[in-house]
C-alpha cells in the first residue's frame, strides 16, 4: 500500500493563475500537469519563479498519447485538479474529447474513477481578469462557454468550484478524507499483519 499524490493540470489562462500558483505552494505530494499553452503563459505572465518555488515536479505537454496519464492506471492520484481552466480545455472536457495532456488526465481519471475539481475561468458573463504585466481586463465569456462550464458541472465523479476560496477548501477536505482513509487503510493492514 502506498500514499497517493495529487494531481494538479495548469492551463493557458491568465485568469486566476496567480492564485493557483500559491494555493500550490502550501501542497504537498502534487504533481504538476502543463498544457502546452500554460507553459507559454506562465513565461508570459513572469510566472516561472512562483512554479518553481512550488518545489513540486512538472510535467509538460511533450507526446501525442499524453504518455504521463499512465499514472492514473498506477493509482498514483487521489484526486485531479484542474485550475485554471481555460474555455477551450472546459469545451473539450464537455464533449469528452482527449486530444491534450489536460483533456487526457481529465478522461483518464474519470475512467479510473478519480474524483475531478474543476475551477474554470468561465463562472460568470461579466469578469475582470488579470492580463500580462500586472493589468486588469474586462472578459465577457460568450454563452457556449458558460453552456459548456454547466454541462461539466453534471458530470460524474467531477466537482466545479466557484471561486478560489471553494476550491482551496474543498482540496482541503479532500485531503482530510484520502488522509483519514489512508490512516484507516494502513492501521488495518497492521492489525492484519499482527493477527
Ligand atoms: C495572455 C493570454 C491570456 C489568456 N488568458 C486566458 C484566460 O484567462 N482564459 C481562457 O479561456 N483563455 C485564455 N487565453 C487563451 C488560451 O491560452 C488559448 O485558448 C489556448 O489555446 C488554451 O489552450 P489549453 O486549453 O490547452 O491550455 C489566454 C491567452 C493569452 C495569450
Amino acid at each position: 500500500m502506498h500514499a497517493q499524490r495529487l494531481a494538479w493540470a495548469i492551463t493557458g489562462s491568465g485568469h486566476y493563475l496567480r492564485e493557483s500558483l500559491a494555493i500550490l505552494q502550501t501542497l504537498q505530494d502534487v504533481d504538476i500537469y502543463l498544457s502546452r499553452a500554460a507553459a507559454e503563459i506562465i513565461r508570459q505572465y513572469g510566472f516561472q519563479d512562483q512554479l518553481d518555488a512550488t518545489g513540486h515536479k512538472v510535467y509538460q505537454d511533450k507526446t501525442a498519447s499524453s504518455i504521463p496519464v499512465e499514472r492514473f492506471y498506477e493509482g498514483v492520484y487521489h484526486t485531479l485538479v484542474i485550475s485554471p481552466a481555460t474555455s477551450n480545455t472546459i469545451a473539450k472536457m464537455a464533449y469528452g474529447f482527449s486530444d491534450s495532456l489536460v483533456t487526457n488526465l481529465y478522461a483518464q481519471a474519470g475512467k479510473t474513477r478519480v474524483h475531478s475539481l474543476v475551477f474554470a475561468c468561465d463562472t460568470a458573463p461579466e469578469l475582470e481578469s488579470e492580463a500580462p504585466r500586472d493589468h486588469m481586463v474586462k472578459v465577457y465569456p460568450r454563452q457556449i462557454d458558460l453552456e459548456n462550464v454547466a454541462k461539466l458541472k453534471s458530470f460524474a465523479d467531477t466537482t466545479v468550484v466557484e471561486d478560489m476560496a471553494a476550491l482551496q477548501s474543498t482540496i482541503m477536505q479532500r485531503l482530510a478524507t484520502y488522509h483519514e482513509l489512508y490512516l484507516h487503510a494502513g492501521i488495518q493492514v497492521a492489525d492484519q499483519l499482527a493477527e
